[in-house]
């Protein structure tokens, strides 16, 4: 009889058979050179058909797992199990600090929208991974149908009907959310340093994940805040331990923290911690600003839970936003401001920064059509294999001693070169071969990072693209021998 261990999830048949092949190169079971399994065996074990195996073996030879060869069947790649994560850091407490960005920030951006260059700097997925045509259509439609509405001022906290879509998302991962509890805004990024501005003032300190996606610690320099870097987990997300040390010698005033999906380590916090943070904050009554940008981009059968979902105290405001799932251009937000909601609102409409009409329509009809859940389950798959083909490629051209982050959803990974790499130095080379890159050094205050880069895995893996990851890997190689020299 066949054995069923495949779930009963919304996932693609042929999605789980890779992920069940994943597994045993994971745990050595499959190593490489071995024979995988042939289609008619597999499809009997596992209860599913031959060309559903077929289809999951092309899509694992796509992203380098498997080799095919004729007459013989599908064999386990030499590369397959040897990517080799990024260790768990091991740093103590350090001090809260003023970040000092200056001009490195604007030089490092100044190519980020140029199209001669490989954006593998860039943190978005690849438009032709967007459903363009459906959401323009949308647009179309919603300007035609409403002009003036189109045209008029939409007031904080936003259409009331996008509201409604967005608390309503929020069914799938059990936290109780209202139209009434969201304020739209432009981007998450206007919902977190709303968020910051709210709780926070000049001079306090903000607990962190370190390494942090540069924005924010960007924000908290602007704001003349300081950055308190809390030890993060390559796979596990804050580390609580850590986190608990500094409140211990520290006057904390807020954690900003991605427990779904952190950039750039990719990081998925398990939700008994993500209880046991929001436990931890709640009797210190510290918010807990909650950037949920990637949440629904995950790569697991589950959609993780927000902080929110655990917030009995109004504690955690969660941002969010469509920018990695769908259009980042549209620059439509949210935040769930708990307790603070009002404090929110009214910062919101004292910028005067009402979000565009257009957009809010658009989305609200393109959430309620369907069309966004639907697209959601190929983004899913799509960045999953799009991430696991440049993890193979980078291992496979960047030098001995690499690690490289194995991360839970997004579209970016982490790369941890041997010392001597400087950052810098590989950001200024790559740029010259048109090549863009984010140098570690941009996610900490402290620069510690400085033999890390952050990859962009969003975008399709066409000959230009490989071509450049081998180009990288050449630098990389080049500047470690320099350095060895
Ligand atoms: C972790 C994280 N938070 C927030 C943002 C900003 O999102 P938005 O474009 O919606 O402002 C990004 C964009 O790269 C991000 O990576």
């Amino acid at each position: 009889m066949a054995v069923s261990i495949l779930s009963r999830s919304d996932s693609f048949k042929y999605d789980q058979v890779s992920r069940y092949i994943n597994d045993l190169v994971e745990k050595g079971e499959l190593k490489p050179g071995d024979r995988a399994p042939s289609l008619r065996k597999l499809s009997k074990q596992l209860g599913v058909s031959i060309s559903t195996v077929s289809q999951s073996y092309l899509s694992l030879e796509d992203q380098g797992i498997l080799n095919a060869k004729p007459q013989s069947g599908f064999f386990i790649n030499a590369l397959a199990n040897q990517i080799s994560n990024i260790p768990k850091s091991t740093t103590t407490l350090g001090q809260p600090r003023k970040v000092r960005f200056g001009e490195l920030f604007e030089e490092i951006f100044l190519n980020a929208d140029n199209p001669r260059i490989v954006p593998f700097g860039t943190a978005k997925p690849s438009m032709e991974f967007m459903p363009v045509k459906s959401l323009t259509r949308t647009t179309r439609s919603i300007i035609s149908r409403h002009p003036e509405k189109c045209m008029d001022y939409c007031f904080p906290p936003g259409d009331r009907k996008l509201r409604e879509q967005i608390a309503h998302q929020y069914k799938h991962t059990s936290t109780r959310v209202s139209a009434d509890d969201v304020i739209i805004t432009s981007g998450a990024t206007e919902a977190l340093s709303l968020s910051l501005q709210t709780v926070a003032k000049r001079g306090d300190i903000i607990a962190v994940e370190s390494p942090t996606y540069f924005a924010v610690l960007r924000m908290i320099e602007k704001m003349g805040m300081l950055a308190l870097e809390i030890d993060t987990d390559p796979v596990t997300g804050m580390e609580l331990e850590s986190l608990q040390d500094a409140f211990d010698t520290m006057d904390i005033k807020a954690v900003l923290a991605s427990p779904n999906i952190s950039n750039p380590l990719g990081s998925l916090m398990p939700e008994e911690k993500k209880r046991e943070l929001v436990n931890m904050l709640a009797e210190r009554d510290v918010p807990l600003i909650e950037d949920d940008v990637y949440g629904d981009v995950y790569f697991g059968d589950k959609q993780p839970r927000s902080a929110k979902s655990y917030d009995l105290n109004n504690i955690v405001l969660s941002c969010s936003s469509f920018s990695k799932s769908l259009a980042p251009g549209y620059r439509i937000g949210w935040v769930l401001a708990g307790r603070y909601q009002n404090k929110v609102l009214e910062l919101k409409q004292a910028t005067f920064s009402a979000t565009s009409s257009i957009n809010q329509l658009a989305m609200a009809e393109f959430l309620s059509s369907g069309q966004y859940d639907r697209h959601l389950v190929r983004l899913r798959k799509t960045m999953r294999d799009q991430v696991e083909k440049g993890r193979y490629m980078i291992a496979k051209n960047f030098p001995e001693g690499t690690c490289i982050s194995n991360p839970q959803g997004g579209n970016v990974v982490w790369v941890e070169m041997p010392r001597g790499c400087n950052c810098i130095e590989i950001f200024n080379r790559a740029l010259q071969k048109n090549i863009g890159v984010t140098p570690g050094i941009l996610f900490s205050a402290t620069r510690r990072f400085k033999n890390y880069l952050r990859i962009n895995c969003g975008f399709p893996w066409d000959e230009t693209n490989e071509r450049a990851i081998t180009t990288l890997g050449q630098i990389v190689s080049d500047l470690l021998e320099d350095s060895r020299s």
